[in-house]
Formats: structure tokens, sequence, C-alpha cells
């Protein structure tokens, strides 16, 4: 089974992507993280990000893995841990340039669904029910304030030891959001078959319930 959860930048799919798939079972894969991965890689390669040519000479032979822990997953760059890295600052506000670049895109989504094709699979992303797994059979759009999504990312952040204010993280969730919405390849955009959750009210474990209902629903 794949189910795909879409959304802007801190709606929370990644808490409730791992969380169901952990109930489920499921593999999880994070495609955030691959695009920021390829970001920190163009960032210390000191490449121009829109050089798309050069980004790409690199990126081909790039490894970018995954390693499932018990309070999360740890992200490896030819074979370095970078799960800090891929959340520093500098990361998060070069990312949205280097994700609109289309080859860039092609590039990861051939990967996603590679990945995809090993195992029943929570993917969170922007294009997964559009784009990457489009016959997904289970596709949530999961929204929420962006005040509520800043203070959600503060206190991640918090607890890696990242201190950007709450005031400067809703502007780049605000500028991020208009960004990844008004790029021209694979923009983000609900699904017309998604399901839209708004958890701006929702505990994590409501939201969790509620997913694992729906998909339920699919496997009767
Ligand atoms: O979910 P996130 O904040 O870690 O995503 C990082 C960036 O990558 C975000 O600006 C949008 C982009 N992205 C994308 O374009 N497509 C995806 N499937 C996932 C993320």
């Amino acid at each position: 089974m794949q189910i795909a959860i879409d959304g802007p930048a801190g709606s929370g799919k990644s808490t409730i992507a791992k969380l169901v798939a952990n109930k489920l079972g499921f593999i999880y894969c994070d495609t955030g993280a691959m695009y920021r991965t390829a970001t920190v890689m163009a960032l210390r390669l000191g490449l121009a990000l829109g050089d798309e040519a050069a980004i790409m000479a690199h990126l081909k032979d790039l490894a970018i893995t995954f390693k499932p822990t018990p309070d999360g997953q740890q992200v490896f760059m030819d074979g370095e841990d970078v799960t800090l890295a891929i959340r520093e600052p500098e990361t998060t506000n070069n990312v949205s340039q280097v994700s609109a670049l289309p080859a860039v895109r092609e590039e990861m989504v051939r990967r996603q669904r590679e990945i995809a094709a090993t195992s029943d699979i929570v993917m969170d992303g922007r294009d997964i029910g559009t784009t990457v797994l489009p016959d997904a059979e289970v596709k949530i759009f999961m929204i929420a304030s962006v005040a509520a999504r800043a203070q959600r990312r503060h206190k991640e952040n918090v607890a890696k030891g990242i201190m950007t204010p709450v005031t400067t993280l809703e502007e780049e969730i605000a500028t991020r959001d208009h960004k990844d919405s008004t790029r021209s390849v694979s923009p983000l955009k609900k699904a017309a078959d998604a399901i839209e959750i708004d958890s701006t009210q929702m505990t994590i474990d409501e939201e969790v319930a509620e997913i694992l209902k729906l998909v339920a629903a699919k496997v009767q």
C-alpha cells in the first residue's frame, strides 16, 4: 500500500507520517530531506543554486540514504550523517531554489518511485499525491495555520539546539509556501482525490487516528 502525505512546511506531515508508518510497519520516506540534502551538497561545493547543469553533475552520483532510529530518522549524504545540517537555516532558506530545478525534481521523483517500489510506504512531501505516486491508495493533504506551523517548527528546532525566533520562522514559512506553491514544476497542490486534514486544532494522536481510519476503510 502507498500512503501519500502532502502539505506545506511545518503542517506536521513528517511527524504524522513517521507515526503512521510505525503503526502500520511500513517504511517512511521524507522527500523534503532529499531536496535538503541536494541543497547541502550544492552549498558546500559553492555551486550557484540556479546552475542546474552543475548541480546535476554532482547530484547524479550522490547517495542519499535514510536510517530509521527510535526518535526519528537519520539522513546520510554519501555516508556522512547530515541529519542536522539539512535543518540548518542556511539549508532551509535555499532549498526552494534547488527544489525548483526541473532536472533535480526529475531525478528525485525517479529515486522516490524506486524507494516506493520496494515496500509498503508512507511518503511525505509536496507532490507525492499529484506526481510521485499518483496511484497511492490513500492521499492526505495536511494544512495548518502559519502561526501553528511556526510554533511547531520552533519546538522541533529547540530540541535540536537551533534557536531561530518564532517570528523569523513565520516569515520563512510564509515565503517558502509562496515559492513552493507558485513554482512552475510540480507546485504544492492538493491532488483532486486527496483528503484534507486541518491540523491547527488537532492533537498528534487525533491526526494519526484519522489517517489510520482512512487506511482501514481502504483495506476492507
Ligand atoms: O518538507 P520540508 O520543509 O523538509 O521540505 C523542504 C523543501 O523541499 C521545501 O521547500 C519544498 C521542497 N520539497 C519539494 O519541493 N517537493 C517535495 N516532495 C518535498 C519537499
